[in-house]
């Protein structure tokens, strides 16, 4: 059984990965706004990971005997200067979703909620490739500066990306 502080933070967390794949919505339209379909295509893989996070913790919520609680979703930033300020937003947003996750481990020791724990040791994996993801197209965009050649190759690349949904429960 969940104990009631656990459970409040687990469901925030649902609430705060919601919001991310929102939030990667947003960018996958700003991107198709832009005739960039590569980088819309990485953004709405990105999306449905956020769904299979969210999902995860309410499944694990539901198994542990504890109530899942939905709340309203944050309207997400809609425009952006560029695609490199986008990945920078997106790796800002990363950084801060670490930070939640952290928090959550803490309140796990704190709280000697062992089994809570040791579920959260996938998301604090987890953060450090979407950290590094997001933070090395951050890089490869400021290499490209303003080739236009670079972004088409950049795109076509992102374009490559294939979500694999989870397997079935
Ligand atoms: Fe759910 Fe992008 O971390």
């Amino acid at each position: 059984m969940l104990g009631e502080k656990m459970q409040k933070a687990l469901n925030d967390q649902i609430n705060a990965e919601f919001f991310s794949a929102y939030l990667y919505l947003a960018m996958e339209a700003y991107f198709e706004s832009r005739g960039l379909p590569g980088f819309a295509n990485w953004m709405r893989c990105q999306s449905q990971e956020e769904v299979v996070h969210a999902m995860k913790l309410y499944d694990f919520i539901n198994e542990r005997n504890g109530r899942v609680t939905l709340k309203s979703l944050e309207t997400p930033p809609g425009e952006w200067d560029s695609p490199q300020q986008v990945f920078e937003a997106a790796y800002a947003h990363e950084q801060e979703v670490t930070g939640l996750i952290n928090s959550l481990v803490d309140l796990a020791i704190k709280e000697s909620d062992h089994a809570t724990n040791t579920f959260l040791q996938w998301f604090v994996a987890e953060q450090v490739e979407e950290e590094a993801t997001a933070c090395g197209v951050v890089d490869r965009l400021k290499l490209i500066g303003s080739s236009g050649d670079g972004l088409f190759q950049l795109d076509k690349e992102l374009g490559q990306r294939i979500f694999t949904p989870p397997p079935a429960r």
